[in-house]
């Protein structure tokens, strides 16, 4: 069982599911160091944060000197870390004929070698750590692949690929790794992604809010599991992906809509 205080590191704080996590676990007693670009954001939300101990650490993820400088900082702040959220994210909507170089590259960049790299850099933090755990925020799209959005969620099958390993690499450390799965969420996450030919968003008339998913990291947090799905049909329809993949297809178009069709051989 976690103790009550603990520190965490939220990568992507500054808005959406980053920052509802890190206002739910200040209200539970954590300190937070919030990790994201903007600055002027992130100063808002730590100074809206109850409790004490919070810090923020302006950084982009896909500056490697940059993510170095941010645990080079957060160390002279805190011998230890008990919690990881790697949450930071981006979307891209986009087919496959039309990507673009720069911006595969900084989704890459932002979604998969951040997190590994911010993985690696926490370790040392993690081992003085109490009862560590890393929540990677993936997507139901990254067991999944879906069209439209091959590049991004090839990037979270990266990240339920990268927990799978890691598991098992840092069990012995006594690290707990676990991978979060959140289907359509209310945040700004698909106003600030790429989308070349105006593909259309999905309604988020039915998604979660942030905070649905922040308190899932807090259950993470408290009792780690391997891996957590947020939506059963997603978890399904990935399950039958494996051992029928052309019904997999044709459930995905019919519940799409959006004039994909399922492959004709
Ligand atoms: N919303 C959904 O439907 C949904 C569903 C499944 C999974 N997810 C995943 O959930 C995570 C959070 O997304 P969200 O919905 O909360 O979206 P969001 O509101 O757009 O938040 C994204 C966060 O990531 C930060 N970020 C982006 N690029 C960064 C970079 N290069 N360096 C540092 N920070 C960076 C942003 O902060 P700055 O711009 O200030 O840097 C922001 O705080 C993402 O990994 C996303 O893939 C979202």
């Amino acid at each position: 069982m976690a103790t009550s205080f603990r520190r965490a590191l939220v990568t992507g704080a500054s808005s959406g599911i980053g920052e509802a996590t890190a206002r739910l676990l200040a209200a539970e007693g954590y300190a937070v160091a919030l990790l994201a670009r903007s600055s002027e954001r992130l100063g808002q939300v730590v100074e809206g944060l109850p409790g004490t101990g919070h810090h923020t650490l302006i950084c982009d993820l896909c500056d490697s000197e940059q993510v170095e400088r941010a645990f080079r900082e957060l160390g002279e702040h805190w011998e230890g870390l008990d919690l990881l959220v790697n949450n930071a994210g981006l979307g891209y909507r986009a087919r496959v004929a039309e990507l673009d170089d720069g911006l595969l590259e900084r989704l890459f960049r932002t979604n998969v070698l951040g997190l590994l790299h911010c993985s690696r850099l926490a370790l040392p933090l993690l081992r003085q750590g109490d009862q560590p755990v890393v929540v990677n925020v993936s997507s139901v799209v990254g067991r999944r692949g879906i069209p439209g959005q091959v590049a991004y969620s090839a990037s979270k099958a990266a990240v339920c690929s990268i927990g799978e390993g890691l598991r098992i690499e840092w069990a012995r450390e006594g690290i707990a790794v676990c991978t979060l799965d959140p289907a359509l969420t209310a945040t700004g996450f698909f106003e600030a992604q790429p989308n070349p030919s105006d593909l259309p968003h999905p309604s988020l008339e039915r998604a979660s809010g942030p905070e649905m998913v922040a308190s899932e990291i807090l259950k993470l947090d408290r009792s780690p599991r391997p891996e957590r799905y947020l939506r059963w049909k997603w978890r399904l329809l990935s399950a039958i992906s494996v051992f029928a993949p052309r019904l997999s297809d044709r459930l995905l178009v019919r519940s799409l809509g959006d004039g994909w069709s399922a492959p004709l051989r």
